[in-house]
Order: C-alpha cells, then structure tokens, then sequence
C-alpha cells in the first residue's frame, strides 16, 4: 500500500509517520487491510530522511500541480493531506494563505479525482471553521463560520473533500483537530502558539509570554492523542460517516489559568512562575474566536479519544522530553 503525507516534514506529519511506520498496515478504501509498502513524506522543505527502506521524501510546493503529479501515483491508496501555513502566518499573508491552503488543496484533490481507484483522503482541518455565536460546547451539527482566513480556507477545503466524496471520487474525511500541546522545538506563526510556549519554555528554564486571559479557555489534545485519532479518522470505513465527512476530534477544555496551575501542580511553582502575563490583542482577537469546547459525539463514536486531563498532557511532554 502507498500512502503519501503532506507536509510529511512538519511537527505532526513526523510523528504520524512514525506511527504509520510502527503500525505496519492500514485499511484501504476497499476495506482490505494492507501492509504499508511505500510511505512518501512530501513537503516544501527536505523531510527528516529516514533508515526505513518504506520512507521515500519529497521536496516541492504543493501549490505546483507538477509536484502534486509526482507524489500521487495511480498506486497510491491513502493521502494524509497535513500540509498548510498555520493561522497566524494565514492571517498576516492573505496571499500566501490562499496559495498553500486552498490552491494547493485543489491541486492535490485534482490529482486524486483522476486515480483508478478512490483514496481515502484524510484531511487535517481545524475548530477554526466555526466562530460567532455558538452553544457551549458545539454540537457536531453546528453551522460553519470561520472568523479568520485560516479558518475559512479549512473550510473551503472541507466541502471539497465532502464534495468529492460524495461524487465517489476520494473517500475522504475531514478532522478538526484541536489545538495540539505541547508542541516541542520553537514558537511558530499560529496564534495558538504560546498555548504550547508557557508549558515548554518554562519547563526549559525560560521565560514565556501569555497573551490571552487566564479565563481564556481552549480545547486542546496531545500530540500522542491527535497522531492515534488521525489514524483512527483513516481507518474509520465510509458507512460509519454516514454522509458527514467532517469529524469534531474530541479534546479537552482547559482555561490557560488552570493550564498554568497544572504545570504548577506537576513541575512546580518556579517553573510556572516563569509566565509573564502580556495582553496581546492580535493574538487574543483570533484565538478568542475559536470554540472552547465540543460535544464531539461522532469522534467518539468513530473511537477517537481526548487525554484524561491536562496535567497528563503535561507529564506525556516530560516523559517524552525529559532527557532533552
Ligand atoms: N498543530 C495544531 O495545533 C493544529 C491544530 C489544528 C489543525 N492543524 C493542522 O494540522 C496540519 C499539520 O499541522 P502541524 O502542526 O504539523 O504544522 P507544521 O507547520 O509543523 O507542518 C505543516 C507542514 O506543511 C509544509 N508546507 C507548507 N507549505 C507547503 C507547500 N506549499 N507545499 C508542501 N508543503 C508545505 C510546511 O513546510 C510544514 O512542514 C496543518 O494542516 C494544520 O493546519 C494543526
């Protein structure tokens, strides 16, 4: 089986690799159950090479449809769409935004319309599709309203895959993934950076900025978690879609004050006092728009699961970072 992840190089592309690596076989369209014989990492920048005889990398912009050509083969049974600039950068570069996370989707969705046989097509979508007001928590059903260009791109894309779904073209799936803590290495351009920022620069001996409220609540997941649901999400057959293609990933609502206390509770109040508080409405603006918290029914249905809590979250990041 082959099976292509964009943005093979970036944070949750490396690790859902490896899970796909160490797992060995995934369910096809079909329902047959197929060992992975090849595993392209395609991204803008060069992948992480790897020793596994089945990793194969690719380095090109997906906006390209030359390049998008090269990394669908008609072999290819299983897409892993990760690739995206994230929130920030999207909101800050229209352009930009537009080109990687709507055309490039586009060109990507082509090259699958026109294989032999339906991919499944998982496609890493965000709770930034919804905003205004909505009932606490969100109900799957509840209407689109993204409140940033990041969010609508996402959206758009969603419809797509539904689109080509419904027409017989993929088998896709849309997962709208919560905000994933604690993200390991350096701050990036989403604005929902510092929510992995106060955990882990602290825990490193640095200072961290906070830019919302302590009453700022979020709906987070680990990385472990997000990786087992992307799989869950690609394994789940079409019947148990049921026509809804998009997916509310289950997470846990967590207000940043009670992250901070957590990482109290578990590292101790030096670490945690290492948090300046510093209002930055930018951040605040677009972070505030996102729903705290979903009755993720499907997800769970389809077995998908949160982290117990987010002093676990923490202890997951130590236990996997502590000799760093
Ligand atoms: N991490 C989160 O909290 C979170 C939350 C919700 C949704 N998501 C979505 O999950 C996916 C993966 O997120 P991540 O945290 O791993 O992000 P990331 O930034 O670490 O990875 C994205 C990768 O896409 C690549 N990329 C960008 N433009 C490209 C192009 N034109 N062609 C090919 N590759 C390109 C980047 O080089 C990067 O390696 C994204 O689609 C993101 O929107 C992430």
């Amino acid at each position: 089986m082959r099976i292509v992840i964009t943005g093979g190089a970036g944070f949750l592309g490396q690790r859902l690799a490896q899970a796909i690596l160490a797992r060995g076989q995934l369910t096809d369209a079909r329902g047959a159950v197929r060992a992975v014989r090849e595993l392209v990492l395609l991204d803008v920048v060069p992948a992480a090479g790897s020793a596994d005889p089945r990793v194969r990398t690719l380095a090109g912009d997906l906006a390209d449809p030359m390049v998008a050509a090269a990394a669908i083969t008609p072999d290819t049974a299983s897409v892993f769409h990760l690739a995206a600039v994230v929130s920030g950068q999207a909101e800050a570069d229209f352009a930009l935004g537009m080109r990687v996370n709507l055309d490039a989707t586009r060109q990507l969705l082509d090259r699958c319309r026109a294989l032999p046989a339906p991919p499944k097509f998982v496609f890493a979508s965000s709770l930034a599709v919804f905003g205004g007001t909505l009932p606490d928590p969100v109900p799957d059903d509840a209407p689109l309203l993204p409140q940033s260009s990041y969010g609508t791109q996402k959206a758009i894309g969603e419809l797509l895959v539904s689109d080509l779904s419904r027409r017989g073209a993929i088998d896709g799936r849309s997962l709208r993934l919560p905000t994933v803590t604690v993200r390991p290495g350096k701050p990036n351009k989403a604005a929902s950076s510092f929510a992995s920022g106060i955990i882990r620069e602290p825990l490193a001996g640095v200072e961290a900025i906070c830019p919302v409220a302590p009453t700022t609540r979020m709906w987070l997941q680990s990385p472990q978690a997000v990786i087992a649901n992307l799989i869950v999400g690609h394994e789940a057959p079409a019947a148990a879609l049921a026509g809804r293609r998009s997916v509310n990933v289950p997470g846990i609502s967590v207000a940043v004050g009670d992250m901070v206390a957590a990482l109290r509770a578990v590292a101790g109040s030096a670490v945690a006092d290492r948090i300046v508080w510093q209002f930055d409405p930018a951040v605040d603006r677009i972070v505030s728009t996102w729903p705290a918290a979903f009755a993720a029914r499907h997800g769970h249905a389809l077995g998908m699961r949160a982290d117990d809590d987010f002093a676990a979250i923490v202890r997951a990041y130590l236990a996997e970072h502590a000799a760093a």
